[in-house]
């Protein structure tokens, strides 16, 4: 091979930007560290694009005629149908991101095995056809299946395969393991999985077969992760969750057919994931009615309303510094909240150990559950439990003050259906809410001061 045609060419794993010499910070997206080396062949053809084989020509907006029979495959997982925004459509390239471990493969294997009447070609990069079959064998499978294994890794050969097979679906696992040969650069590397994808893609526009990229990320997603190729798909989901609990969650990070903030909910267990319709009754432990540092919050995970359980234990430092540690909930925001409390109510705070857990080990950014975490921590320091049958949904600002939080009437109508009375809201603008034929009381709330009152005299 002609020594001039390969070039040795350093890209960011975060964001895909490519330079000459390496950096240590990336001018694109700004993260440290991020440039790895990558050799490019020049020589051959590059950056194949779907759209110019298609010889597409501008067409007025009014004059485009809209497709119904957009055709749309139902797994009949109602969580995995929901994300997808009402099923998976022909045609789309969809990446299923997450830590490995998480249960990627189980899932898709899954939503394979609930498809029996369509044939589907299980591309396996990392797991023998043996180990496969085994999770199949756990998840509980019904033997209408048409789920072929192939072990393979050349995207050329897979593709062979496809013309041979002729799927109705194709599921990649994982596209990190994948290259192909024009690329002189070693599998996982930035540019193969970028060209591996390009390829997926193109198969999938020409044959309106749906394929699925299941993609490793790390906790700090540094290594060459499937965040580059975000822009690329159709669809992004993530599934995420913690480990050691159960639960875990697939949320739609992008979708170009349907809504972004939509998620599904799971549990792991032995055999394979099952649905969770009625999550709030799930997270809410029913036996800590009489504990004190227990505390319920309304809040809305993507567009759906959650009822949670937030746990806070608050105790006297034994050695020196004292220990604030979470689970689920941002560590520099409970400083913030505990920092809100010393400073406007005047709880002594600072020389407490303060521990705060969401049950069921899922992570909530939502503010609106800041005043839930502040009544668990106070209901824990003066140890006198709360209201079983009371919820709570505010967001608590610098000066103590409750603040309004999005959609009131979901998390209100959400907290009814589970049974509560009552639910502490900020009293900002209460007079606007469209109370429709609800019937629990809403109680408003200004100040963390006026809170503590109303609940503890
Ligand atoms: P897996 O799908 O292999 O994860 P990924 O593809 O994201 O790496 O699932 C990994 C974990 O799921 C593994 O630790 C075992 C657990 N698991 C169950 O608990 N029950 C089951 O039925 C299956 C198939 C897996
Ligand atoms: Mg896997």
């Amino acid at each position: 091979m002609a020594a001039g045609k390969l070039k040795t060419t350093y890209i960011c794993s975060e964001c895909g930007y490519e330079s000459l010499k390496w950096l240590g910070h990336c001018p694109s997206c700004g993260e440290w560290n991020t440039f790895v080396e990558e050799v490019v062949n020049t020589s051959k053809e590059k950056g194949r694009s779907v759209v110019s084989s298609l010889r597409s020509k501008p067409v007025l907006i009014k004059d485009i005629v809209l497709n119904d029979k957009e055709i749309r495959i139902k797994t009949g997982d109602a969580e995995f149908d929901r994300v997808m925004g009402g099923g998976i459509v022909s045609g789309s390239i969809v990446l299923v991101g997450g830590e490995p471990g998480i249960g990627k493969s189980t899932l898709m294997l899954q939503v394979a095995v609930k498809l029996s009447g369509l044939k589907i070609l299980y591309v396996s990069g990392e797991e023998s056809q043996q180990q496969i079959k085994m999770r199949y064998d756990r998840i509980g499978n019904n033997d209408m299946n048409n789920i072929y294994i192939l072990n393979e890794t050349d995207v050329d050969v897979i593709m062979e395969q496809t013309k041979e097979i002729q799927p109705d679906m194709v599921i990649v696992d994982s596209i990190q393991t994948m290259f192909c040969g024009s690329l002189d650069s070693s599998a996982g590397s930035i540019s193969q999985i970028k060209e591996c994808t390009a390829l997926f893609q193109q198969y999938a526009k020409s044959s309106h077969v749906p394929v699925f990229l299941i993609g490793h990320i790390t906790k700090d997603g540094a290594i060459a992760g499937p965040k580059i190729l975000e822009h690329i798909v159709d669809v992004v989901v993530m599934f995420e969750g913690e480990r050691n609990y159960g639960y875990r969650i697939l949320r739609a990070i992008k979708n170009r057919f349907g809504s972004s903030s939509e998620l599904g909910i799971y549990l792991m267990q032995q055999n394979g994931l099952t649905e969770v319709s009625n999550p709030s009754e799930v997270l809410i432990s029913k036996n800590t009615e009489n504990l004190s540092g227990v505390c319920l919050a309304a809040t809305l995970e993507g567009l759906r309303p959650i009822i949670i359980e937030i746990q806070a234990l608050v105790s006297t430092a034994a050695y020196g510094m004292p220990q604030r540690t979470t689970t689920g909930f941002d560590y520099r925001r409970l400083n913030m909240l505990l920092a809100v409390l010393e400073k406007r109510c005047n709880f002594k705070l600072a020389s407490k150990d303060v521990f705060l857990n969401i049950t069921g080990g899922i992570k909530v950014d939502d503010p609106a559950i800041d005043l839930a975490v502040v009544c668990a921590i106070l209901s824990s320091t003066v140890d006198i439990p709360l209201d079983h049958d009371c919820c709570f949904a505010g967001e608590i600002g610098l000066s103590g003050e409750i603040r309004p939080v999005t959609h009131i009437e979901k998390r209100l109508s959400e907290a009814e259906k589970i049974g509560f009375k009552r639910m502490l809201v900020s009293g900002y603008g209460i007079e606007k809410l469209n109370r429709h034929n609800s019937s629990i009381e809403i109680v408003p709330v200004n100040r963390v001061d006026e809170a503590f009152r109303h609940l503890f005299g």
